[in-house]
């Protein structure tokens, strides 16, 4: 995508072709930084702290942090220790687990001199894996988007709510829920979003909308609360959102709020589709309730905020009065039930064991 009509993915080898360069998340929307990782350490807390955030790019950072590691240290030891600290670095999104897992099956054998070249490598791939799956989610997605487009007479403007961002800055390149509205708008169908705000961390109101706005697409911010209304009211064609991992059931892990979506969505008889990723589904799992580990992150996240202020600078206040107690929870889990389709790379599918094993026969 483009930044200031220059083409950018999330991550990248930097010109000496080792240290890895990523955009700074935590800066924008008011400030657009790169950082260079060097380390193993580097990419911990670029993936703790959410300079880098959103499913895929978290296994893409994790990818070459491996590879970062393999620089220094390729012994067992050395690769056992790196794969523990990056897992360890955020708990939901499978992404993480599933390139690191990649990881392993590409230094088996090898001898230790080979590894740092060949992990690199699959982490290039992986990359690039990243963008085409995300490609084609977009025009499996379109096509959704085109039939909400005609089922309205091809009159007005298609409606599309999303949540936090699930768009190409939570991946490689386009994204998961957002690649279709990209899609979309570039095949000439008129398409609004309504971008929710997605507290603590303002996903959806510091990235969404900044990426939205890149790319001209008209959209809206609304604060979370606002969603039920916009369905009640006829706001809403469709909403899409990505999801950190599903279930071999369908059912999805997203951002804290989604479920809540899926409700108001399912009151109000309209679709909810979900956008992933092959390497966000989780085979292992079936009930997501049960099952999908949820991050709790710190409460200074609920209690503050960072902002800009009139006079340019970029500043955090605290919320509440002192000694408020907080809680931060930083994902839900919206049951199958409520799904009306995941978008996939592989085509659309119904949220169930089925759905997903006729996309995935290989993986089921
Ligand atoms: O906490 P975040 O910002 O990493 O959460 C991101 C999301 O919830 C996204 O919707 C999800 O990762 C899908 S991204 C394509």
């Amino acid at each position: 995508m483009n930044v200031d009509g220059t083409p950018y993915r999330t991550i990248w080898l930097a010109e000496d072709g080792w240290a890895v360069e990523i955009i700074d998340q935590t800066r924008l929307p008011h400030e657009f930084a790169t950082q260079r990782l060097e380390t193993l350490d580097d990419a911990t807390r670029a993936i703790r702290d959410m300079l880098v955030r959103g499913a895929p790019l978290i296994g893409a950072t994790a990818a070459y942090g491996m590879a970062l590691a393999m620089r220094s240290d390729a012994s067992d030891a050395g690769f056992a220790n790196a794969r523990q600290q990056l897992f360890e670095a955020r708990p939901t999104a499978v992404n993480l687990r599933w390139a690191l897992d990649e990881m392993e099956l590409v230094v088996g054998a090898l001898s230790e001199d080979e590894r740092a070249a060949a992990v690199y490598q699959r982490a290039a791939e992986i990359c690039d894996e990243d963008v085409a799956i995300c490609s084609s989610i977009g025009d499996h997605g379109l096509e959704l988007i085109r039939d909400a487009w005609e089922k309205k007479g091809q009159q007005g403007t298609v409606n599309i709510l999303t949540h936090c961002n699930a768009g190409w800055l939570a991946t490689v390149d386009w994204g998961t829920a957002i690649a279709p509205i990209y899609k979309a708008h570039d095949a000439g169908i008129p398409v609004h979003v309504w971008v929710d705000e997605t507290r603590p961390r303002n996903q959806g109101a510091n990235l969404t909308a900044w990426e939205l706005l890149q790319h001209g697409i008209p959209h809206t911010l609304i604060v979370d609360n606002a969603g039920g209304h916009t369905m009640q009211h006829g706001m809403v064609d469709m909403c899409i959102t990505g999801t950190d991992r599903t279930t071999r059931c369908g059912d999805v892990c997203n951002k804290i709020g989604t479920y809540l979506k899926a409700l108001a969505a399912s009151d109000n008889d309209i679709p909810f589709y979900v956008a992933l990723p092959g390497p966000t589904i989780d085979w292992t799992l079936r009930d997501g309730v049960a099952e999908i580990p949820i991050e709790e992150r710190g409460a200074d996240e609920v209690v503050r905020m960072t902002g800009r202020t009139d006079s340019g600078e970029i500043t955090e206040i605290t919320l509440t009065a002192d000694g408020v107690h907080a809680a931060n929870f930083a994902f839900d889990v919206t049951p199958s039930r409520l799904v009306t389709g995941l978008i996939t790379e592989r085509g659309v599918c119904a949220a169930s064991e089925q759905g997903l094993s006729t996309l995935y026969p290989d993986k089921a």
